[in-house]
């Protein structure tokens, strides 16, 4: 399940102190850098610039100039070049796996998605397609055009910062948009990497651009610009408010992929040797840091002891340490994080939940100096504490008991977000019942983070979220309509 790697720094796709613009590989307009580091040890991988609004200028201007090219590039040759992109990220697998692990913390976590991704979008380049409509006459031909946008703006955060990267940029350019996108300063030279493989496959100069920099410098000039017709952004809800408020004072449409509170519904009948397992690994896989995480059992009372035995049982045997040894779990992405997630840990306790396994920073050497800490399973939860809640972003699974199928739907509804959910029954009237119920972009059947769909659309409701992702819609989702009349003289 798990490979080691070389511990060693180096990486020959760590691109040192430059970002991407019109082509060009620059240092900020300030000069300033910002480090990168390996969470697991704290050890400083690279610098990358920190760029702010002069840079997000430049590169506005930048993806302005390639627009009309790219626009009118014809939609197969768009395809193709992402194709290329696709097939150059699987020919560096390797070292950009190793990158992403370096930056993020995590272990080998199997076959990278992107260049799958990136073939699935490049097969809808060509296929953005428009209707014709009825007239009133004769004479006249009633059509629509779907054209892009012109600039997309995109902010991505830590977590998987290689397919975050991949979907943002490959949808938007597939549907004829230039883009500029900020990674996240935790973790963005995945991002620059494939951004050097996108320039290599033959993308256009100032089709791709990449601003590094905090958030609040870089990031927050990015909707700000009226040049950026179309934004994009992924990470916490309170960050999301401030960009959608910024896309209001220019009237920008966006769409936003913002975090979860993701239930796992365990029914009575459930086969609990795939539950279990399942549901152990869609929590601690990345540190449970992912925005679709099942972080709150849901569970039939009669089946609960069992359960939270078996999930126990399950989460002591997940290895963590640093990403290079063959361990399950790696450490939080930064500080901050580890604060965040410990102080939830206490505060569990706090409101008389009932912690079952982990709890805390792991002890010995190896975990001294990385952001580190104990997959953890707390139970007798109650529906409104603050842990079942709010995103905790970190590997800490909530388990809630409740009575009845429909307690169990209450419960799994309850909370401000609506991303995935899981139902686990073999009872197929439950499952349709459940599947329309429950309230979330993604509804999973006897699979935790999904069953391997290709192609399901991806996105939130309530404050998870709006517009969809990865599908066959987010090509078009990259694209507004024109309605187009053509009256034929005599
Ligand atoms: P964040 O939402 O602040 O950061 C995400 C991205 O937004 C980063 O690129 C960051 O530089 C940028 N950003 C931050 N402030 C900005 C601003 N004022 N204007 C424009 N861009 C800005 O998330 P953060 O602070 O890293 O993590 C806090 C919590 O957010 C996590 O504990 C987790 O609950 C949630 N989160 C959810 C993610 C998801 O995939 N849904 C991803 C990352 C975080
Ligand atoms: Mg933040």
């Amino acid at each position: 399940m798990t490979t080691a790697l070389s511990e060693s720094a180096t990486n020959s796709l760590i691109i040192d102190n430059a970002h991407l613009i019109g082509g060009e590989w620059v240092p900020a307009v300030s000069g300033e850098t910002i480090e990168v580091i390996n969470p697991a040890t704290r050890e400083v991988l690279a610098r990358v610039p920190r760029g702010t609004a002069a840079d997000v200028d430049n590169a506005v201007r930048a993806a302005e100039a390639a627009f009309p090219a790219w626009r009118d590039t014809n939609a197969t040759a768009r395809g193709i070049l992402v194709a290329k992109w696709a097939d150059l990220i699987q020919r560096h697998e390797a070292e950009l796996d190793k990158l992403e692990s370096q930056e993020v913390g995590r272990p080998h976590w199997g076959p990278s998605p992107i260049p799958r991704m990136l073939h699935f979008i490049a097969g809808q380049a060509d296929k953005v397609l428009g209707h014709t409509m009825p007239t009133m006459s004769p004479d006249v031909i009633g059509l629509t055009l779907r054209e892009p946008y012109g600039v997309v703006g995109s902010i991505i955060p830590w977590n998987a910062p290689g397919p975050m990267f991949a979907n943002d940029v490959a949808a938007a350019i597939a549907a004829g948009n230039t883009i500029v996108i900020k990674p996240a300063e935790d973790a963005p030279l995945t991002p620059l990497a494939l951004a050097k493989l996108a320039m290599e496959a033959g993308i256009p100069a100032g089709v791709v651009n990449v601003v590094t920099g905090y958030g609040n410098e870089a990031g927050a000039a990015i909707p700000a610009h009226p040049g950026v017709r179309r934004m994009s952004f992924t990470g916490s809800p309170q960050t999301g408010e401030l960009i959608m408020a910024a896309c209001a004072r220019n009237l920008t449409p966006l769409h936003l992929e913002l975090g979860g509170k993701s239930p796992q519904v365990i029914f009575a009948d459930a086969d609990l040797d795939a539950a279990i397992p399942a549901i152990t690994a869609g929590i601690t896989l990345n540190t449970g840091q992912v925005c679709a995480a099942g972080s709150r059992v849901v569970v039939e009372r009669s089946i609960h002891a069992e359960v939270v035995r078996r999930l126990a049982e399950e989460m002591k045997k997940v290895t963590v340490g640093p990403w290079h040894k063959p361990v399950r779990m790696g450490p939080l992405i930064n500080a901050k994080q580890h604060d965040r997630v410990l102080g939830y840990i206490k505060l569990g306790q706090e409101e008389g939940a009932e912690l079952v396994t982990g709890g805390g920073v792991p002890r010995g050497e190896e975990f001294e100096r990385g952001f580190f800490v104990e997959p953890t399973l707390f139970d007798n939860v109650g529906p409104g504490m603050r842990i079942a809640q709010e995103e905790i972003f970190g590997p800490v699974l909530s388990v809630i008991p409740v009575d009845s199928e429909e307690e169990a739907l209450a419960v799994a509804n309850g909370t401000d977000y609506g991303l995935v959910a899981s139902v686990w029954t073999p009872d197929v009237g439950r499952a349709v019942r459940m599947s329309r119920g429950l309230q979330a972009g993604q509804v999973h059947v006897n699979a935790a983070l999904g069953a391997g769909v290709i192609g399901a659309p991806f996105g939130g409701y309530k404050r998870s979220g709006f517009g969809r992702t990865m599908s066959a819609d987010a090509v078009l989702n990259f694209t507004h309509v024109k309605a187009v009349s053509l009256r034929g003289t005599r």
